[in-house]
């Protein structure tokens, strides 16, 4: 008999979809129960504190639903709470940070490497440290892209508005010759097709949602929380009225997803 709980997941938003993705690609037999945090989106320009305690308060939520694991499927979050959250749950949690870190060092053959990311990730230097802790020799360089984040967000991340910020964007980090991307951002994956145009082949792109699935993976076999029943149930909760969120989720899934409204907050009296 295996473990039936589910796992639980959260983002700002969209991002996070293309970490649940690999999960589900990757572990079939799960159930998930994804959160996007619509209401707070987005993380990126606001403080480590405040981010923090969004964070906490989802995981405490996703503990109230019983889940097993949780992944913080958010650079910014995972930054601003990862460390913080693992000192107060006993729940195992799995941040995108390190993950990512790993295989990009892996990937670079001039040890040069870019990251992009939101302001909040980069203010807090977490992937530089990440890096270097692997290797130090590697060159980091970090950009922040928050207007990225607003066109995934908005579905455009396969336009000519993306191109544009694109080239803008990663200027420097082509200049800098790094021979590989770190996407810092769980909303950047969907960004994939319009770098690989505007630069075919300059870059390994490294996207986390790959790596922390099978973080997720090894840790359910390694712990034997592994489900085993067939047809999981996935909940994919949001804590505001979605605009686009539906429909970036089932183009991306390629089926209909629909998002349900959940509460974790009091409504703020006025
Ligand atoms: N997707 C998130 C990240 O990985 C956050 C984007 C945002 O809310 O600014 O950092």
């Amino acid at each position: 008999m295996g473990d039936q709980r589910p796992i639980g997941i959260f983002d700002s938003g969209v991002g996070g979809l293309t970490v649940l993705k690999e999960i589900r690609e990757r572990l079939p037999l799960e159930p998930t129960i994804y959160v996007a945090d619509l209401l707070h989106f987005p993380y990126g320009p606001r403080y480590q504190d405040e981010v923090r305690g969004f964070a906490i308060d989802i995981i405490r939520y996703l503990e109230s639903r019983e889940v097993k694991l949780v992944v913080i499927a958010c650079n910014t979050a995972t930054a601003a709470a990862l460390n913080h959250a693992r000192e107060l749950f006993e729940l195992p949690i799995i941040g995108v940070i390190s993950p990512g870190a790993q295989a990009a060092v892996e990937a670079t053959k001039n040890n040069r490497i870019g990251v992009i990311s939101t302001e909040g990730t980069m203010r807090s230097q977490e992937y530089l440290h990440a890096i270097k802790e692997i290797d130090p020799m590697v060159g980091v360089y970090q950009k922040a892209c928050p207007e990225l984040v607003e066109i995934v967000e908005a579905g455009e991340a396969d336009s000519p508005r993306a191109e544009g910020v694109l080239r803008d964007d990663l200027s420097d980090i082509v200049r800098l010759g790094a021979d590989t991307l770190v996407l810092g951002c769980t909303h950047y994956p969907l960004l994939k097709p319009a770098i690989e145009r505007l630069y075919p082949g300059t870059f390994a792109l490294i996207d986390s949602a790959t790596t922390t699935a099978s973080k997720v993976e090894r840790h359910l076999e390694h712990s034997r929380l592994r489900a085993s029943e067939s047809s999981p149930s996935h909940e994919v909760l949001v804590t505001a009225v979605p605009q686009r969120f539906d429909e970036i989720a089932a183009n991306l899934f390629g089926e209909a997803i629909e998002a349900e409204e959940v509460h974790i907050w009091e409504p703020q009296k006025t």
